[in-house]
């Protein structure tokens, strides 16, 4: 037993190297007996997997019992409803499969993104998973977890428009040539990572903030902005639902996604980085991945 937990503490060292938050502190040892009755009945050495301790975090949940878990479910193949309102994708069955091994009840709340941030840094949810990427803005005001998934913005434009080629160093868009774009009108999710961006790089009056990507992507289609800044998973959704659009070649950012705690809220952080790299070390979260992301 002391070898597999060696083991765990070795992997998520591994793990915490590709960390989005950089606040892991892989030196904690584990001092729970392993012999204690473990809330976790899949407890099994052989197979090295959960040993069915994941901490004190019980009290610092909202609700006894309940994982609740706050996203915006626009953003397929993350998170988008089905025909009954239900919310599934990626980022619930993941969230899912955390509240599994920690023996709680998964509760989803399906809000607007910005409002999702908000959400968890006020203690209105336990946990973020929203294709939310990690950023140093968002490290001020809430915690974020090991990485699970990398991110890719991407610029949709209108099938054949050539004007758009790519974004350079500072953000800015250019064409073909690499020469800046400055007369530019860009769609984004409001409260996303691409907005961040493309506000920085070009200021306000150049940005027009949506609700969600289906929303920003209409505006895109309308001709109401010439191209959207969106991740690449809802983009290469988008694209395949709305004939018309094509997506310029290459990752404007490169980002991580993260699953968002409150700001020291350390003990469900670790439980929740504890449970995630198990199931990055056995291979559900690729599995997950898998079932919606085809090839
Ligand atoms: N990755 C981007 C961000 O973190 C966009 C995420 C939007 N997610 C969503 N569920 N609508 O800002």
């Amino acid at each position: 037993m002391k070898k597999i937990l060696s083991l765990l503490l070795a992997m998520t060292m591994v793990m915490g190297l590709a960390a989005c938050g950089g606040q892991e502190t892989p030196e904690e040892t584990n001092t729970t007996p392993a012999e204690s009755p473990a809330e976790s009945p899949a407890e099994s050495p052989e197979e090295g997997g959960s040993t069915g301790d994941y901490g004190d975090f019980a009290g610092s949940l909202i609700e006894e019992g309940k994982l609740i878990m706050v996203t915006n479910a626009s953003f397929p193949p993350y998170e988008m409803t089905d025909d009954d309102n239900n919310v599934i994708g990626i980022d619930p069955e993941i969230a899912q499969a955390i509240a599994d091994k920690l023996g709680l009840e998964l509760v989803i709340d399906n809000i607007d993104f910005d409002a999702a941030l908000l959400a968890v840094q006020e203690g209105r949810a336990d946990v973020m998973l929203a294709g939310m990427s990690y950023s140093e803005e968002r490290d001020l005001v809430m915690d974020f977890s090991d990485t699970y998934a990398t991110g890719y913005q991407v610029i949709i434009v209108r099938e054949g428009d050539t004007s758009i080629a790519g974004g350079n160093d500072d953000y800015m868009l250019v064409d073909a040539e690499g020469n800046v774009i400055e007369d530019v009108q860009i769609g984004v999710q409001r409260g996303t990572t691409g907005e961040l961006y493309c506000q920085d790089a070009y200021g306000v009056d150049h940005v027009t903030s949506l609700d969600n990507g289906s929303v920003a992507v209409q505006a895109l289609i309308n001709g109401q902005v010439d191209c959207v800044v969106i991740d690449i998973g809802p983009a290469q959704e988008y694209v395949a639902a709305n004939p018309g659009l094509e997506i310029v070649e290459g990752a404007y950012t490169i980002e991580d996604y993260c699953v968002g705690v409150d700001e020291g809220n350390t003990a469900l952080l670790e439980a929740v980085n504890k449970a995630l790299n198990e199931m990055i070390e056995d291979g559900t979260v690729q599995e997950i991945m898998d079932q919606y992301i085809g090839g």
